[in-house]
Parts: C-alpha cells; sequence; structure tokens
C-alpha cells in the first residue's frame, strides 16, 4: 500500500532528509586519499547522531555500516570496512539513510576524490543529469514509468548502461515503501503520482554493462566488467506543483 503524507508528515520528512543531505556534505569534506571507508563512515555515523537521528541503514538485515561506501566499480551497498583504502582519482559513492522523528530520508552521492579519469567524470555528470530528468517527472499525474523511462532515455540515448535489479522506492515511516520506482520503464505506465507521494529516485548506471555482481560478502553490487559505476539519489515529496526534492543541499548544482 502507498502511503500518502500529510503536509505535517512531509515537514517531518524534511527534517530526517536534510540531516541525511548535509551527512553527504560532511562525507564530501571528509573524504581523503589514504582514509578507509570505515572511518568516512564512522565520521557520518558521528554527524547523524550529533543531531539526534538514527543512521537507518545501521543493522538493516545485518549491514554493519551506517553508510553504504561502493568505490569504482562498485556500484551500490559497499560495506564500510577498514581494509578499503580510498585512493586518489577513485570515485566514491556515498549513500546515508536518515531516520528522525520516526520518518525516513535517503540520498546519496558519487564523489570524486582528486583527479579522475575523463571516463568517470562522464558518468558521474550523466548519472547525475538522469537523477534531475527523473524528478522532472515526478509531477502529480505522471506515473511511476515516466519518471522511468526519462531516467533510462537520458543514460542509454549517451552510451551507458542503466541496471535494472536495483531501484528506487517510496519512502517514510520506512526506508523502503510501496512504490517501486525502477530506473527502466515506458511513458504512461504503472502508478500515478498524488501528492503527497514521497519516493526516492535513484539512477544505478554502468560504464559498459547493465549486469552487475554481488561480491562473497553478500552486499557489496559490482559492475560485470569491472568497470565504473556511479549512483545518485534523491527523496522527493509530490505536490501540486514542481517536485520538492526533499534532500537538496547547497552541494547540489542542478542543471
Ligand atoms: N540507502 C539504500 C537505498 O537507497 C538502502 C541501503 S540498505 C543497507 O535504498 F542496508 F544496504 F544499508
Ligand atoms: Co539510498
Ligand atoms: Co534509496
Amino acid at each position: 500500500m502507498i502511503q500518502v503524507k500529510s503536509a505535517r508528515e512531509i515537514e517531518t520528512m524534511k527534517k530526517a532528509s536534510s540531516i541525511a543531505a548535509e551527512s553527504l556534505i560532511v562525507a564530501g569534506n571528509a573524504i581523503k586519499p589514504g582514509m578507509s571507508t570505515w572511518e568516512l563512515d564512522k565520521i557520518i555515523h558521528d554527524f547523524i547522531v550529533s543531531k539526534g537521528a538514527i543512521p537507518s541503514s545501521l543493522g538493516y538485515c545485518g549491514f554493519t555500516g551506517s553508510a553504504c561506501i561502493s568505490v569504482n566499480s562498485e556500484l551500490i551497498h559497499g560495506i564500510p570496512s577498514k581494509k578499503k583504502i580510498i585512493k586518489d582519482g577513485d570515485i566514491v559513492s556515498v549513500d546515508v539513510t536518515v531516520e528522525c522523528d520516526g520518518y525516513n530520508g535517503d540520498n546519496a552521492y558519487t564523489f570524486m576524490v582528486g583527479e579522475v579519469p575523463e571516463r568517470a567524470k562522464k558518468l558521474l555528470q550523466v548519472t547525475e543529469e538522469a537523477l534531475y530528468e527523473g524528478i522532472k517527472m515526478a509531477v502529480a499525474g505522471n506515473r511511476i514509468g515516466d519518471i522511468s523511462n526519462a531516467v533510462q532515455t537520458y543514460c542509454e540515448s549517451r552510451g551507458y548502461y542503466v541496471v535494472e535489479r536495483f531501484i528506487g522506492h517510496g519512502i517514510g515511516k520506512d526506508m523502503h515503501e510501496a512504490p517501486d520506482v525502477p530506473n527502466v520503464g515506458k511513458p504512461g505506465r504503472g502508478v500515478r503520482l498524488v501528492p503527497g507521494m514521497t519516493i526516492c529516485i535513484e539512477p544505478m548506471i554502468n560504464e559498459t554493462t547493465a549486469e552487475v555482481i554481488i561480491l562473497p560478502d553478500k552486499w557489496t553490487v559490482v559492475e560485470a566488467n569491472h568497470n565504473y559505476s556511479a549512483h545518485f539519489e534523491h527523496t522527493i515529496a509530490i505536490t501540486n506543483g514542481e517536485p520538492l526534492i526533499l534532500t537538496m543541499s547547497e552541494m547540489h548544482h542542478p542543471k
């Protein structure tokens, strides 16, 4: 069942979402070559807790981090580890979900560490732009398929591969609620959007194949050819007008 939120609930979600957004700013400022993904996770964890909020990912289905931190060919669900050292030239996806006053906000950003190869930069730019193309379609009266198709066509027309196996989702009291928000789909299909729906749009885009493999740690999802992958995510609310990006912050530069 889709939980349509009241104006008051959306205000509460804005609080959780803004802490989630700020935690990405904290992560972006902290991220340095030589640092382990465990250290980065600890900084994010301590920030969330200092705001009186809860890192929703910690303990979720046994996940041991407060953030998912995924490097280079790792697409999503990277487990923070003392053994995983961030290097100059890496791309690092940080995905943070925060619970505050009973509601969740979820967002992700793929950071560049130092000078990264041009082909990685291009993938990041297209994936981030695809997120905003999807968000543009998140208006009342449209359908989920309009969002999915916008993300898909934007990326595929630029030569990239959309991962279908993982998808965006509704969000609220639970981190994952109905409806599913795929990154592949047909215009005019799927659930109709109504004001008060809150969803996460999260393009997961690969450089050379739509296939992914899961590492033996049972979490980390990797581009099957071990080339680059990228992930950007916002929590948004459907309104009577423009989509409301609950996880927006000064770090983002939407086109
Ligand atoms: N934040 C992820 C999402 O976008 C979910 C992470 S769950 C975890 O849906 F357990 F992997 F952390
Ligand atoms: Co997320
Ligand atoms: Co999500």
